[in-house]
């Protein structure tokens, strides 16, 4: 991993702030506390989550496609894609799922913090940074509690493009369609960013 983005922000602005207290010479108030950076461990645990969920859609997705073709596949994609990464979850203690700015399942939809590493990841990529080398891994507050959030992106490849891509058939498209009034998830060329791995714990 060449370049980690881990967001530092909260960190760097909490040691300035020190920074400026300290050069006041009074004793300061408690600056605020910068939330700890994650572990190694939890880093790892993620990237496994992550690893397993991805490897887990693809093959059940190849092997619909060449047993019933992309209308099948389709079908399990949407029925199968929830489960595994509920099963993924369960099994490895951390939640796992897959998001994007431009989703198919309004369920997938980002929220702030993974639409924040979205727009992150997008401007890292036109700035020509390498998709294998982008990660994000932060603790956040929410709602009083620290919680573990990672990201990975994930880039469009050849066979996604049936069901992705600039130019779906009109089959396809009709069929996605009608289990996804709302789809916004065509249109992507192979190496676009399609979306990303989003972990938390
Ligand atoms: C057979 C059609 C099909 C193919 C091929 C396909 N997808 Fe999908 N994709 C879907 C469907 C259907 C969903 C919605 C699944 C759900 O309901 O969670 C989806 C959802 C997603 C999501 C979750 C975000 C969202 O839009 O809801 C990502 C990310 C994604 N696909 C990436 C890929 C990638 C990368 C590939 C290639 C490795 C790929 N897909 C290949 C049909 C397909």
């Amino acid at each position: 991993m060449a370049h980690l983005p881990v967001q530092t922000k909260p960190a760097v602005l909490a040691l300035l702030l020190a920074g400026v207290l300290a050069a006041c010479g009074r004793p300061e108030p408690a600056a605020p506390v910068a939330n700890p950076t994650p572990t190694e461990q939890e880093i790892a645990g993620a990237r496994d989550a992550a690893s397993q969920l991805g490897s887990r859609l693809k093959a059940r997705l190849m092997a619909a496609m060449s047993e019933g073709g992309p209308i099948a596949a389709i079908e399990v994609c949407a029925e199968e894609a929830p489960q595994i990464a509920q099963q993924v979850s369960e099994e490895t203690g951390y939640r796992v799922g897959r998001t994007s700015l431009r989703v198919r399942n309004p369920a997938n939809a980002p929220d702030a913090w993974e639409q924040e590493q979205l727009m992150s990841f997008m401007k890292d990529l036109q700035d020509g940074a390498d998709p294998a080398g982008l990660e994000a891994a932060e603790i956040v507050t929410d709602g009083g509690r620290e919680v573990f959030r990672w990201a990975r992106p994930i880039m469009l490849e050849a066979p996604c493009a049936t069901c992705h891509g600039q130019s779906v058939s009109p089959e396809i498209l009709a069929e996605i369609k009608a289990r996804y009034p709302d789809d916004t998830a065509t249109g992507f060329a192979v190496g676009d960013l399609r979306g990303m791995f989003t972990v938390s714990k």
